[in-house]
């Protein structure tokens, strides 16, 4: 076990240090020229143009990859472009068939529900695209294509690296598709795989951080709820900072919409409510800070993540943390990184058995 955990006190820590490594082998074998190439995994581009709609089904963590993908896919393909939770999805009568695209996600490759969701599109005549971390498991072998994410196996139950190799393949997909469906020219589509790459080393440069995040959680761990809010892909990423910090801290948190907040829910924000803040997308940033305001004039302790170069006024947030000033549909990824510390800090600070959480397994075959 201690070897296993490499020199780290937990495998949750080891996993989010793993998270570049993860993302240079799910990425750089797939680099063809600088382009999204899925030759090897067979995966021919008519899957690709075929489709006019793409659902996305999974569970969890993988299905907030999938709203983080749907948020960044939608608007770049120009085509529908949605996501369900796969305990729902299997017993819907979903609105799909040959043109659609349904596209899988997974860690293990063994969620129950997951599988029998992409059993039903099947039936419905929809191509099954797998994206899946566990080599050989049945939700690859019965998808009509897999594109397998490279994290090497993840051991703690609250899942890190998983999480961000899955965008990262989600996002070559994005990209291919774009590229073959005319939406992007050669060099927007190796710009857009440059943006990724960069997302590497800002993940290197909030681990690094690790210590400074490790100071805010004393803000955390003696409150029994928090708010994670944003806009846009910012809202989408808060959903999965949400999760990390109820699975292992055991503290309620809620993901919100920040534009919704003031439509009933500010009314739970007192002093003793914090809140994390996320604004990285500059088309939304200004209203998410207002939004930050109202928050704040309740009383709440404010953690706002930006990017480095945001320019704000005194006051607005308690505490800043800023990340590196890469492309805005790129910011998930020193994003996760910042939420995962959190939570993780958040659960050794509460002396929690961080590794394994109760009442929650890693894989979940029970429907
Ligand atoms: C369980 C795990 C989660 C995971 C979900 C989906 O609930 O505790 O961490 O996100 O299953 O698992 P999968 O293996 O399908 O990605």
């Amino acid at each position: 076990d201690a070897a296993m955990k490499n020199g780290f006190p937990h495998f949750m820590l080891k996993e989010i240090h793993e998270q570049p490594e993860a993302l240079r082998n799910t990425i750089l074998p797939r680099l063809s020229k600088g382009l999204p190439d899925f030759t090897d995994d067979q995966i021919p581009d008519d899957v690709f143009t075929s489709c006019s709609q793409i659902h996305i089904v999974a569970c969890g963590t993988a299905m907030h990859a999938g709203m983080a993908a749907r948020s960044m896919m939608e608007p770049l393909l120009r085509i529908p472009v949605t996501v369900s939770v796969a305990s729902e999805f299997r017993y819907e009568e979903p609105l799909i068939g040959e043109d659609t695209l349904v596209i899988i996600i997974s860690q293990s490759g063994e969620t129950i529900d997951t599988l029998a969701a992409m059993r039903l599109a099947k039936n419905y005549g929809a191509a099954a695209l797998s994206v899946v971390n566990v080599k050989g498991s049945t939700i690859a072998r019965e998808s009509d294509y897999t594109l397998y994410t490279h994290a090497g196996p993840e051991i703690a139950v609250a899942s890190t690296k998983a999480y961000s190799v899955q965008l990262a393949a989600l996002y070559m997909i994005g990209c291919r598709m774009a590229l073959v469906r005319g939406k992007y020219s050669v060099p927007q589509a190796t710009e857009f795989m440059k943006k990724l790459l960069n997302a590497i080393p800002a993940m290197e440069a909030m681990i690094a951080q690790k210590d400074s995040i490790k100071a805010l959680v004393t803000h955390l761990i003696n409150k029994s709820d928090a708010f994670f809010i944003g806009r846009g892909l910012d809202y989408a990423f808060s959903l999965e900072g949400a999760l990390k910090l109820k699975e292992i801290s055991y503290i309620h948190a809620e993901a919100y919409a920040a534009g919704e907040l003031k439509h009933g829910t500010i009314a739970l924000i007192t002093e003793e409510v914090p809140v994390i803040a996320i604004a990285t997308q500059e088309k939304v940033f200004a209203k998410t800070i207002s939004n930050i305001r109202e928050v704040k004039a309740r009383g709440a302790f404010v953690i706002l993540i930006t990017k480095e170069d945001a320019v704000l006024d005194r006051g607005v947030a308690d505490i800043h943390i800023r990340i590196p000033k890469i492309g805005d549909r790129f910011t998930v990824f020193p994003i996760a990184v910042v939420l995962q510390l959190i939570a993780y800090y958040a659960s050794t600070g509460k002396n929690l058995d961080v590794d394994q959480p109760r009442n929650l397994a890693k894989s979940v075959t029970v429907e």
